[in-house]
């Protein structure tokens, strides 16, 4: 992601490289062999997630009105990697049983997927619902439910209708009343189907990617600015789409509500050096602490830490008022204790050092204000997209933060989690990872005691990846994108997921392939 140009001459790299890596030894794991040794209780949640932009395509079939992400690619055809769009996608408008069957095959009972808000709602606003919508999710939710699995619904996954982009998006304060309008109809329609709601996908990635910078749709570039309004109105938004089911649905419809967020897990660069660790606490602080201290702290509202910095930040650069709104008292109540669950996705860790400023950072910008430089620990491998590098300490290390910061009580799901790569049905790399950080899971679970009731793996197939395109692989099925049905094919990774979900344990010797369809047959 943020490329980090290093100005250390090579003796001082090599021997700050050195000390990174003596510290930080231990905690890695070896070479495990057998089987683990803590096992998934019975009630565990096991999962597999998708998003609807990134599989439906029918991208105007059935009545839909168009996506802001529809049309940023319409108009930037060479935005991707590989300048693909999401026109077709891998077709689950049309295949979605097959979708079910294999998420039935998984032997998992909870597939998270979104609701396309313009697919339900072409202009985004509720005076006029989609029929061909209602009647794809009601097909869909009712298929899943018929093979004994569990729909876990998000609302809102990135695809804004357009409609509502042209009035300048999650920056206008009216998104709050227009989210909730969307929400009603949609617990109206759906909440006899779906009894797990959440409200909003990654909200970090989505402001500072696409409001912050241009790395994703609407590629807004406002850094600094109108990222924040995002973070603002969204968090908004949430809390009320939350008192609404809350208020108007839960006691007769009987569901649960959340919120997903994101983190990557901040390292110190050189893990005792007090100035790295000052640093990744800011990075964590920013970056989570931002979207979850008003939503699951104690005392709510954005951190302190948090609002002293952006508010001096913005005071020293001349301006009247803090690029970070305030919430007023009531905003702040309203937000508090928001969600029934922590829902957390992670992929991956850097290495945090203070900097007050980089070449390639924007001012003012949430990378400015966060004045840390991050970059990518050599060693750890990266199989695929060049942001994701493997350190799976790194995962359960974040559980701890988010337990000691937030509290045991609040069940925490791991709605996201998983690593690409460029592609092909034998992933080792893949069946490593799952192997790696699943292991970390059970350590945080039964040595940390953190409260994480359910986990799951992204995504289902190979699907439409923002801007990556279709370049990188996080499937458990692969997917032929050139074939007009839009073949799926088991990967290894699935039959190792298969078999970690139905024997609840993780079995470290069966990464190739015969053994591990051979241990699959045998359950
Ligand atoms: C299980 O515990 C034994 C004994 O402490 C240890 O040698 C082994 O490495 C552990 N295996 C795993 C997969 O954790
Ligand atoms: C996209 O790239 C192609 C091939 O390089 C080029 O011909 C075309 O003009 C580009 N389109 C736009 C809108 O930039
Ligand atoms: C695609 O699927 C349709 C409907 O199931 C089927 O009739 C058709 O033969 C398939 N096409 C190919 C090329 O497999």
């Amino acid at each position: 992601m943020l490329s980090s140009r290093r100005v250390a001459a090579w003796g001082a790299l090599l021997a700050c490289l050195s000390v990174t890596l003596e510290a930080r030894g231990p905690e890695e794991e070896g070479q495990y062999k057998g089987l683990s040794n803590y096992s998934f209780h019975d009630k565990f949640m096991f999962g597999v997630a998708s998003a609807a932009f990134q599989i439906e395509g029918g991208w105007n079939a059935g009545g839909k009105g168009p996506s802001m992400w529809d049309v940023y690619l319409h108009e930037h055809p060479n935005y991707t990697l590989d300048s693909s769009n999401a026109d077709v996608t891998a077709d689950s408008y049309r295949l979605y049983k097959e979708d079910v069957s294999m998420v039935k095959d998984l032997g998992v009972t909870y597939y998270r997927l979104s609701i396309s808000w313009p697919r339900l709602l072409p202009q985004g606003t509720d005076n006029y619902v989609n029929e061909d919508g209602v009647r794809y999710y009601k097909e869909l939710f009712e298929t899943l439910l018929a093979n004994g699995i569990t729909p876990v619904v998000t609302l809102y996954h990135w695809d804004l209708p357009q409609s509502l982009m042209v009035l300048g998006g999650w920056a206008n304060p009216v998104m709050v009343d227009y989210f909730e309008d969307y929400a009603r109809v949609a617990f109206k329609l759906f909440g006899g189907l779906v009894k797990i709601w959440t409200t909003l996908n990654e909200p970090h990635q989505h402001c500072s990617n696409g409001y912050g910078t241009d790395f994703f749709a609407p590629a807004l570039s406002s850094h600094g600015v109108g990222e924040y309004l995002c973070v603002h109105y969204m968090l908004l938004a949430h809390a009320r789409a939350y008192h609404l089911y809350n208020n108007y649905f839960k006691a007769t419809q009987g569901g649960k509500i959340g919120i997903t967020l994101d983190a990557f897990w901040a390292e110190p660069k050189v893990v005792n050096d007090p100035q790295d660790k000052i640093a990744s606490e800011r990075y964590m602080q920013m970056h989570l602490g931002m979207y979850a201290h008003p939503i699951f702290s104690k005392d709510g509202d954005y951190p302190l830490s948090v609002r002293q910095r952006v508010d001096a930040m913005s005071h020293h650069q001349g301006y009247s008022r803090s690029r970070l709104p305030y919430f007023t008292p009531e905003e702040v109540e309203s937000l508090r204790g928001s969600s029934d669950f922590f829902g957390l996705n992670h992929y991956t860790s850097y290495l945090m050092t203070p900097s007050s400023l980089e070449p390639n950072w924007k001012v003012p910008s949430l990378d400015h204000d966060t004045g840390v430089r991050i970059e990518q620990e050599p060693s750890w491998p990266k199989p695929g997209a060049s942001w994701l590098s493997v350190y799976p300490p790194g995962f359960r290390k974040l559980l701890n933060w988010v337990s000691n910061n937030y509290g045991r009580d609040i069940p925490i799901i791991i709605t996201e989690n998983g690593v690409s790569d460029t592609g092909g049905i034998n992933d080792y790399a893949r069946v490593d990872y799952y192997n790696r950080y699943l292991y970390q899971l059970l350590l945080a679970i039964n040595i940390d005691h953190c409260n994480v009731q359910g986990y799951f793996a992204w995504t289902l197939m190979d699907d439409f990846e923002w801007k990556d395109g279709y370049v990188s692989k996080f499937g458990l099925y692969h997917v032929d994108f050139d074939s007009p049905n839009k073949t799926r094919t088991k990967k290894l990774s699935a039959y190792k997921y298969q078999e970690i979900v139905s024997t609840r344990l993780i079995n470290f010797d069966t990464l190739d392939k015969r053994s591990l369809r051979r241990t699959v047959n045998r359950i």
